[in-house]
């Protein structure tokens, strides 16, 4: 029986929604509380069994490479100061029984492209996908979720969720029939479909495992929606040769590429965080904002209020 040992990680986007923080910096490396959003990830992935994480990078993203590399002179100066607690945070970012690899994406030419570009180092196995922008906070972790379901089924799953009928041309929307309350058995995808005509509501969220026929298909696609090759075009060209299913998976998403998504993430992971939770879950329910006078710009203002 096949297992998941790979993980890949795209991450050579330019964050352009999050400028100007991501001007010379990965938007991966953006924190939530203290944490960049790759590291939850990765955190993922491992915390499903998988040991091997293939980055597809780009430009600016040389700190990813870095977060996951051994950090000598920072280890020795914890170590000399004897704050072991801290050393320990700085090593579990990679633990010894884990793997990194890294392939460049040289432009930009969408999310299939750079799923593409980890063919060698996948080989001919199923392998995960996580999109970092997306955190997910699940019990059990919502990768580790779609490995057992992969387990079972042997075939390639989509993570998904309902999304509201307006949201549909943000997402991939699958459609299919369920074959239990969360698991769907895929007969159609589409890359970010207008509300009118989007087969369902159901939204692809940034978790997939594949098997390596995807690469194939990915191979002989044209551009799809936005002028890049999709992977979504690549899973429904799959489908025409193997079972797809979608899964409906427990546990929240934070779309942490947008501006709200990132601010929603921060305040849920900052209310449940070990040290400083209970502090600020007290403050937010105290705080007092600042008023909409020093918020806004007179222009905004006027807006607010008109
Ligand atoms: C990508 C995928 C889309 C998926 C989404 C999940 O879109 O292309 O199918 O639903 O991630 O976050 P992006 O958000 O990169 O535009």
């Amino acid at each position: 029986m096949n297992k998941v040992k790979k993980a890949v990680f795209p991450i050579a986007g330019l964050g352009t929604r999050f400028l100007p923080a991501t001007k010379a910096s990965a938007k991966e490396m953006l924190p939530v509380v203290d944490k960049p959003l790759i590291q939850y990830a990765v955190e993922e992935a491992y915390s499903a069994g998988i040991r091997h994480m293939i980055f597809v990078t780009g430009r600016t993203k040389r700190s990813v490479e870095d977060h996951f590399d051994t950090a000598y002179e920072l280890e020795n100066e914890l170590d000399l100061a004897g704050k072991a607690e801290l050393l320990e945070v700085a090593r579990s970012i990679s633990p010894d029984d884990m793997i990194c690899t890294y392939v460049r994406q040289p432009r930009a030419m969408g999310l299939g492209h750079a799923v593409l570009c980890a063919k060698e180092l996948v080989g001919q196995e199923p392998f995960a996908v996580l999109l970092a922008d997306d955190l997910m906070v699940g019990k059990p972790a919502v990768m580790a979720q779609l490995v057992h379901q992969f387990s079972e089924w042997q075939a390639s799953i989509v993570a998904v969720q309902d999304v509201p009928q307006e949201h549909t041309r943000r997402y991939g929307i699958v459609s299919g029939q369920n074959v239990s309350p969360n698991l769907v058995d895929v007969n159609g995808i589409v890359e970010k479909p207008a509300p009118d005509v989007a087969p369902s509501t159901l939204a692809v969220s940034g978790r997939y495992i594949l098997t390596p026929g995807i690469f194939k298909e990915l191979e002989s696609i044209s551009e799809g929606v936005g002028g890049e090759i999709q992977l979504t075009d690549g899973i429904a060209q799959l489908l025409r040769r193997e079972k797809i299913f979608a899964f409906r998976y427990e546990g929240r998403r934070y779309d942490c590429g947008s501006k709200l998504g990132f601010l929603q993430a921060n305040v849920d992971l900052a209310e449940i965080h070990e040290e400083v939770g209970i502090e600020f879950a007290e403050w937010l329910k105290k705080r007092e904002p600042l008023c909409v006078e020093d918020r806004f710009s007179p222009e905004h203002l006027k807006k607010v209020l008109a």
